[in-house]
């Protein structure tokens, strides 16, 4: 078996698919460029790393269960200036996950809160931290359900483990006492464990309403809030900014009445 032939056997032998396979290029380039064997084994190393990171991301990423992929750099701050864009820019330093702390994004429909936690939950991958998004119905649905099967803690365990969770539309529809009491539980398994962000269109205020219960709300708002980065958004859908500008809606104003399609 000649040399080459011996690298690529042992390149694969030892899982480094994707230098196994550009081996023969690279070797042919070095050779031509006379370049340091130093230099060759960095790069056909640094193949291999960039591929593999390649992979951790897309899968961390497919783990991860977001709606959509949005970056926050993305993200357009001037359409929305009640966002603080410093604020967010702290965020994404993720300090926060080092801390445990919670982040919470309030506001009415298509501001953007779910882009912005999908933005912090990507740059939490790329941290090499474990992220799962989840919408709030589904999470107590599958709670109560965990419940009812007798498998609470386990099911409490994937939502505990990973470093950053993702609770998205919280309190779209009020929550009954069992739902509550899931939620308690979960919020403190999780309090300076790792990190919560939520996404609600309900202030603080409405939360004992939501939950049925004020003394749960009070309850688990003490802890969320107790390490946490609040942010208020107060503004214009996105969604319906863009159809606006394809003339689906009247200028506010006018009622915003939809016209039918030209
Ligand atoms: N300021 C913005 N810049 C760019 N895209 C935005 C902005 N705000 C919202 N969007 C986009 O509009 C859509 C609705 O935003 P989303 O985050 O789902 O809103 P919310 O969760 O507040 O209802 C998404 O596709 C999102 O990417
Ligand atoms: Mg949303």
């Amino acid at each position: 078996m000649i040399g080459v032939e011996k690298a690529r056997m042992h390149l694969q032998q030892l899982g480094l698919t994707q230098a196994a396979e550009v081996l023969d290029a690279r070797l042919e380039a070095a050779s031509k460029g006379q370049v340091p064997y130093a230099d060759f084994l960095a790069d056909l190393l640094s193949i291999e790393a960039a591929a593999r990171r390649e992979r951790y991301l897309v899968t961390r990423t497919r783990l991860a269960h977001f709606p959509f992929r949005r970056t926050l750099e993305e993200f357009d701050f001037s359409f929305q200036p009640s966002i603080d864009e410093r604020q967010v820019k702290e965020l994404a330093t993720l300090s926060f996950v080092a801390e445990a702390a919670n982040v919470i994004l309030l506001g009415p429909p298509g501001v953007g809160k779910t882009h912005i936690a999908v933005g912090l939950g990507l740059k939490a991958i790329e941290q090499g931290h474990g992220v799962y998004f989840i919408r709030a119905e589904t999470l107590v649905e599958n709670l109560r359900r965990a419940m009812n099967e007798h498998t609470f803690e386990r099911r409490l365990r994937v939502y505990v483990t990973p470093k950053v969770l993702i609770i998205d539309e919280f309190g779209m529809w009020p929550y009954d006492r069992l739902a509550a009491t899931a939620l308690f539980s979960l919020v403190s398994a999780r309090y300076e464990r790792g990190s919560i962000i939520l996404t609600s269109n309900k202030g603080f205020g409405e939360w004992g309403e939501v939950l049925g219960d004020p003394v749960i709300a009070t309850a688990i708002l003490d802890r969320l809030l107790h390490h946490s980065h609040v942010m208020n958004i107060r503004g214009e859908s996105y969604r319906l900014r863009e159809k606006k500008r394809a003339g689906l809606f009247n200028l506010p104003g006018s009622h915003g009445e939809v016209k039918p399609p030209q």
